[in-house]
């Protein structure tokens, strides 16, 4: 029975947001964040009882054995993220995406803790070799960031425990979009929206790239629900998150947002840069685990037009919203 789960990267974009579908499915939630960008999004939470931050480094040992004491479970958000982060701080992204990660599932196995959630990306496809296949959880892996490398190096060390009792799985998440606790605009519909909101004209490269998009609450709740799932069903597995009809070229999302703000400006211009191009087939998380997704990217271009519309998210160019 799981009662304690620790959430590594509380919060983050996608863990401020986890954080609080499991206070509302009753567990207790421990959090370790080394608050990169600041505490706002959980400031809120300070007070319930059934919350505890623990402020710490998971390349720490000490910090992260008091953080997984009286744990039940433990989903792994913490991270360096994104392409440009991880190109800019390459030591760190090695050290907190591989070294630390493997330490603490080493110091989880050797406790009573019953489940690890890994979140990985769909980034670890990389390039697609034809473009009309959509890729799915047995397809190669091709990272072309250092940032897919490292998520492709953790994966393929938790893929190697295979003895261990602990029930591991690995969610490979689609790009995320949509508003959280601590919102991003360093991403892809996030960005767009925002910039086309605020009257930007967009300078858009790679226009005919593929990627596939996931709000932020439907990844979370992805995440919730492998807690919730038979660990014969997720132990060892790999599972892709997101919705098959998700998937979008650029061009497509400027289609969308038009269809919200009309007077729109883009221009297509080329440049030699993230070249990652892939789509993703989502249908294994469906089929076996009953995942649905809530939203689709439309509802997140209208949800984040609305948010910079109504003026409360006051500066959203402010470097808090992006990693980098
Ligand atoms: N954003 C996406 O589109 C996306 C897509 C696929 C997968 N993911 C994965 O989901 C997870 C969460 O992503 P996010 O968008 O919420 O990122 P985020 O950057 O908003 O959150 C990461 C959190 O980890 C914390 N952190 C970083 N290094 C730490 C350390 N050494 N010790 C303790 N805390 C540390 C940061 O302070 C931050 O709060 C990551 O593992 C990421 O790789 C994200």
């Amino acid at each position: 029975m799981i009662k304690t789960v620790l959430v590594t990267g509380g919060a983050g974009y996608i863990g401020s947001q986890l954080v609080r579908i499991l206070l509302n499915e009753g567990y207790f939630v421990k959090t370790i964040d080394n608050l990169k960008f600041g505490g706002d999004a959980l400031i809120d939470l300070y007070t319930n009882p059934k919350f505890e931050f623990v402020k710490g480094d998971i390349c720490q040992e000490s910090d992260v054995r008091k953080a997984l004491k009286n744990v039940d479970a433990v989903c792994h958000l913490a991270a360096i993220v994104s392409d440009p982060t991880c190109k800019a701080f390459p030591e760190e992204a090695t050290k907190v995406n591989v070294e630390a990660s493997i330490l603490l599932h080493k110091i989880v196995q050797e406790s009573d803790i019953k489940r690890f959630v890994f979140t990985s990306t769909c980034s670890n496809y990389g390039k697609m070799s034809d473009p009309n296949i959509l890729l799915d959880e047995s397809a190669d892996l091709r990272p072309i960031s250092h940032y897919a490398e490292t998520k492709v190096a953790f994966e393929q060390y938790l893929l190697s425990q295979t003895n261990s009792t602990l029930c591991s799985t690995i969610l490979r998440f689609s790009t995320v979009y949509g508003v959280s606790p601590r919102t991003r605009f360093d991403l892809t519909v996030n960005e767009f929206t925002r910039d086309v909101s605020v009257g930007k004209a967009l300078q858009i490269y790679g226009e005919k790239f593929w990627r596939p998009y996931c709000h932020v609450y439907d990844l979370a709740s992805a995440v919730a629900l492998v807690l919730k799932s038979d660990e014969k069903l997720v132990k060892n597995e790999v599972f892709n998150v997101g919705d098959t009809k998700e998937n979008y070229t650029k061009e497509m999302l400027t289609v969308e947002i038009k269809k919200v703000i009309p007077n729109m400006v883009v221009n297509f211009v080329s440049r030699d840069e993230d070249p990652r191009d892939y789509r993703v087939n989502c249908d294994k998380i469906q089929t076996k685990l009953g995942f649905r997704i809530t939203k689709n990217v439309p509802d997140g271009i209208a949800e984040i037009h609305k948010l910079i519309q109504c003026g409360l998210i006051g500066d959203s160019f402010s470097a808090k919203y992006k990693n980098l």
